[in-house]
């Protein structure tokens, strides 16, 4: 192994004393692949994940609904009900090969979920405001009663993460879905106590933090929260109003916090002229209280360990879907052969499962395709 990566290799134990083997982990990806009317798992997304398993340090599964009105994909994972446990069994299962840990991403699309997969056809959110792209429907603004139904939701599927033998989960509160739909002064226009000023749009966050938290008993768990630190849209989540947020999250006692961006040393996505690296910026504002999981754009070994110099850990998303040996290849020197392109004939070799591999093909731009 070349002694450059070796801290890329070295291990890291999270607060609650789940230990990583090493400082990479899989990004949260939906892959499109469950069973689209039961949520349950399939054999092409285990297949998918048993492929990627084994190197990293742990794997963030795919987004998991939490109720059925926030299912935001096709073959999304369910983890809305008791039943359902079973299912994320196997995916545990799978994952947990030669000490890869499990992390289940639990998640409500809220304004941003298609219509059509939801059982009335009316996406939910914090206000009735329709999100700014083509063809988006307006949303019905949630009751006090639908507040409390999802908040209990992301506590029950915790509790199936704990019980099918899950060692954390991730609350998505980031790429524009529900947490960050009332975190967000463009979807909230609330005047009671989950709206107003940017402290009161924190209350459903705090909320579904707590409640998470609850239900850990009897052995170590990580909980983790995704955040992105800015939206495009006027109104719209600022910097300014991520860094209280972050002052609120490093605080809750949680594993980690999970920025989410596309380019690690990217600037902002509001002010093209601001180009200092949100990752960074974020990092300052947390210091030590909790670690932060630095993303986006990163392939080589060379990106990931100056990468490490900023951050303790690295999700790779892109790259683990191209390269699934990535760690394997760093482990035993063979790092001139990791592949950060993808070939346009390499589905099967790389096991992705078919929606996912349509939706690669059929969005240029988004990954590498070799020509
Ligand atoms: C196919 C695909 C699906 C994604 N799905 C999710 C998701 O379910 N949850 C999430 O938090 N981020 C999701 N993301 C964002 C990634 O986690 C990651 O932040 C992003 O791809 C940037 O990292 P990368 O440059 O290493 O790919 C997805 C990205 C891709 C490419």
């Amino acid at each position: 192994m070349n002694s450059n990566y070796e801290h890329i290799l070295e291990p890291f134990t999270f607060k609650s004393g789940v230990e990583l083997k090493n400082r990479v982990m899989l990004a949260p990806m939906t892959n499109y692949a469950s069973d689209d009317e039961t949520g349950e798992v399939t054999e092409e997304e285990l297949a998918y994940y048993s492929k990627r398993t084994g190197g990293v340090g742990a794997i963030i599964t795919a987004c998991a609904y939490v109720t059925r009105d926030g299912k935001g994909f096709k073959g999304e994972i369910g983890s809305h009900q008791d039943n359902l446990v079973p299912s994320l069994q196997k995916l545990a299962n799978t994952i947990q090969h030669r000490g890869t840990k499990a992390i289940l991403q639990i998640f409500h699309g809220g304004r941003m979920c298609p219509p059509e997969l939801l059982e009335d056809r009316t996406p939910i959110s914090a206000s009735a405001v329709a999100p700014e792209r083509e063809g988006s429907v307006t949303p019905r603004e949630m009751t006090e009663e639908d507040i409390e139904r999802v908040i209990e939701g992301f506590k029950e599927s915790a509790k199936r993460a704990l019980e099918a033998g899950f060692d954390g989960v991730e609350i998505h509160g980031a790429n524009t879905y529900l947490l960050q739909q009332f975190f967000s002064p463009h979807s909230n226009r609330r005047q009671d106590k989950w709206g107003g000023d940017v402290y009161n749009r924190m209350n459903f966050i705090k909320e579904v933090i707590k409640e998470v938290k609850s239900v850990v008993e009897n052995r170590p768990f990580v909980i983790g929260y995704r955040f992105s630190p800015e939206e495009i849209e006027n109104p719209g989540i600022t910097m300014e109003d991520t860094f209280k947020l972050i002052d609120f999250l490093k605080e809750q006692n949680l594993d980690y916090l999970h920025i989410s961006v596309q380019d690690f040393w990217g600037g902002s996505i509001r002010d093209k002229e601001d180009k200092a690296s949100r990752v960074l910026l974020a990092k300052e504002r947390i210091g030590d209280k909790v670690p932060l999981i630095g993303v986006g754009s990163l392939h080589t070994p060379a990106d990931v360990a100056k990468a490490l110099e900023e951050v303790p850990l690295v999700a790779l998303g892109r790259e683990l879907i191209m390269e699934p040996q990535w760690i394997q290849k760093v482990e035993k020197g063979e790092e001139q052969d990791i592949r950060t392109t993808l070939s346009k004939n390499s589905q099967k070799e790389l096991v992705i499962p078919d929606d996912l591999w349509n939706a690669i093909m059929n969005t240029p731009g988004w990954f590498p395709v070799e020509e």
